[in-house]
């Protein structure tokens, strides 16, 4: 198993370009299955969730290249098998995202139940009652749910909870249903914006995305189309901070600083410098960092992937800071590897209160999940001496050559295979 060795204590300077979005990448892949044409995708992130994804596609049958560009040819066009087992679902809960694009083009689709993760339960009811209400029969059965329906037929969809791969399996299933689906309570996030764009390219009839009420006319069959993947917000916020806790001077480019306003406005207040410009944004440090509250909401709220970066700074700014997690129920593994290192935490339930500024050593260090190790990895660049990080295929599900990215702009990193 990799680990990342880190040597604390360089300032970070100079320039990093940014990878497409997993998050968007994901269900792009799982879209292509929507159509029997050739769905090409571009500025796709070579991240260990793009290849897990490449995995199951080819499993149901469609032919999935790779260019040498960061784009990938994907074409489905016979679909073989109906089937995401459960080896590739409890390595990638987004495998989920096949469901509804599986039931509206073929009828049929068998996914295995994910089960819990590391940061809390992830149950998929909401996208079960959802698939419902569009007339699937849906079962659940030795791990397993299945779901069939002749044709998918529109109505209206309310959701309890705002969930994104939710909102994105309902609609990418809604757009070969029969007539008007109304998705109320949608999730917001750029990804979701990103995917309707990419479904109307293809054909479907959508209206709303990025707002709480997304409308989509089913049509009888999609085409294919090239589509050109967002950019990754959240490894945008991992090096602005990054930038800030190193007191650095980091150019961040093929970025959208127009899907990070909360992240950018709580940096602001935590001392950070940060200007935005089209497509770039540069982080300065001023030499201070002041403690700042912060709440994860859905979008445009704080995200919650970026809560334990965010934890990692808070180390290092002075005063108290309350972290309230309002997402997942479970969130603060890599409080207690912080804490290791000379963080000074308290978790209170949904809270953390962080008290700063404490020294950071380094050490030995496990990573829990993918943001977690983001988290420690930002840690180790000011931490006194070496901090070694376990369990690095966390980091490699999300973060595309971030040891290359980080080295380049001056940190001491390196990867022990
Ligand atoms: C997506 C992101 C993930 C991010 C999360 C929240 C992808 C591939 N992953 O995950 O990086 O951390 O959004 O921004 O885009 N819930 C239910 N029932 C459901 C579905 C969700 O109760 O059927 C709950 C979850 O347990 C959680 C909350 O809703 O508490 C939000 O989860 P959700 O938005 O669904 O997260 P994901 O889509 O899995």
């Amino acid at each position: 198993m990799d680990k990342l060795r880190i040597k604390g204590g360089n300032r970070l300077q100079g320039q990093v370009r940014i990878s497409g979005a997993k998050n968007s990448a994901l269900p792009a892949m799982a879209a292509s299955l929507l159509t029997s044409q050739e769905v090409i995708l571009q500025n796709l992130p070579l991240v260990n969730d793009v290849f897990t994804t490449r995995r199951l596609l080819r499993e149901l049958g469609a032919t999935v290249e790779f260019e040498q560009d960061h784009s990938a040819r994907l074409h489905a066009q016979k679909i073989l098998s109906h089937e995401a087992p459960y080896d590739l679902v409890k390595t990638m809960r987004a495998s989920v995202l096949v469901l509804g694009p599986l039931l509206a083009r073929t009828g049929r689709a068998r996914v295995s139940l994910p089960g819990g993760c590391a940061i809390g339960a992830r149950p998929i009811n909401l996208h079960i009652n959802g698939l419902q209400k569009l007339g699937a029969i849906v079962r659940t059965a030795h791990g397993y749910v299945e779901a069939s329906a002749e044709r998918l037929s529109g109505t209206d969809i309310l959701f309890d909870k705002v969930t994104v791969t939710g909102t994105e399996n309902l609609m990418m299933a809604a757009t070969l249903a029969e007539g008007k689906t109304v998705l109320q309570n949608a999730a917001c996030e750029p990804e979701v914006g990103d995917l309707a764009e990419m479904l109307n390219e293809m054909g479907a009839h959508i209206k709303g995305a990025g707002t709480p009420e997304i409308t989509i006319e089913g049509v009888r069959e999609l085409n294919g189309t090239t589509h050109r993947i967002i950019p990754d917000r959240i490894e945008t916020g991992t090096f602005l901070i990054a930038g800030a806790i190193t007191n650095g001077d980091l150019e961040i480019v093929d970025s959208e600083p127009a899907h990070l306003g909360s992240i950018i406005q709580k940096l602001r207040d935590t001392g950070a410098q940060i200007e935005t410009g089209a497509g770039r944004m540069r982080v300065r440090g001023n030499g201070d960092l002041w403690a700042a509250d912060v709440v994860t909401k859905e979008y445009p709220g704080f995200a919650t992937d970026m809560q334990a970066q965010y934890m990692a700074l808070m180390t290092q700014a002075v005063g108290t800071s309350v972290i309230t997690e309002d997402i997942f129920e479970n969130r603060f593994m890599h409080a207690s590897e912080l804490m290791r290192m000379g963080a000074v935490i308290r978790i209170d339930g949904a809270r953390a209160i962080v008290t700063g500024k404490t020294p950071l050593s380094g050490a030995t260090v496990i990573a829990s999940d993918l943001r977690a190790s983001a988290s420690l990895v930002i840690a180790g660049l000011v931490a006194d001496g070496a901090t070694l990080i376990d369990r690095v295929y966390h980091l490699d599900r999300g973060y595309e050559k971030i040891e290359e990215k980080l080295r380049s702009v001056g940190a001491q990193i390196d990867r022990l295979k």
